[in-house]
């Protein structure tokens, strides 16, 4: 053989060797391999050999304040673009005159009102997560 036959033998002969080790997996490293990266247990049932690490729906209770401080404040903070200020009884008594108490208030913050985007850009707040961020704002009940 001479020197150039060597040179392009040898890298076939690791090529070799690499599949015949990769084709060397039983079927139970196979099945391993497959096997699901985590499993799910949802409270309530019984997980045997599982931690719990947190019931579902658990993580991202929602109060009042959460709410206030994630979506509404950054309008209802400071009045930007005429939004009734936080704790400002007398603009909020005067719109929940006009619109007939909290729920039409409620019913505005819903819809979008002029410059307020609907739900204040809390998409998957409830209606009552809605209604108790503002009779916190606005102090009615
Ligand atoms: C992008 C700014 C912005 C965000 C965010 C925002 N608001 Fe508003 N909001 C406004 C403005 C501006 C008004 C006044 C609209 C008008 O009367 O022209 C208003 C008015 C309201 C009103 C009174 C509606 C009426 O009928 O007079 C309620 C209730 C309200 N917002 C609730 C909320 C709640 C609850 C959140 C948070 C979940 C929120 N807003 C987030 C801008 C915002």
């Amino acid at each position: 053989m001479n020197l150039i036959m060597k040179m392009l033998a040898a890298p076939a002969t690791v090529l070799a060797l690499w599949a015949v080790s990769a084709q060397a997996a039983t079927n139970d490293d196979i099945a391993k391999r497959l096997a699901p990266v985590g499993q799910v247990c949802v409270t309530g049932q019984e997980c045997k050999g599982m931690e719990v690490v947190a019931s579902v729906g658990g993580g991202d209770a929602k109060t009042p304040d959460s709410v206030i401080a994630k979506h509404c404040n950054a309008c209802h903070g400071t009045g930007l673009l005429g939004a009734p200020k936080v704790g400002d009884a007398a603009a909020w008594g005067e719109r929940s005159k006009k619109e007939g108490g909290i729920d039409g208030l409620l019913a505005k913050a819903i819809s979008g009102i002029n410059a307020m985007p609907p739900k204040g850009t809390c998409a998957d707040c409830t209606d009552a997560d809605l209604k108790a961020a503002i009779e916190k704002m606005s102090g009615l009940k």
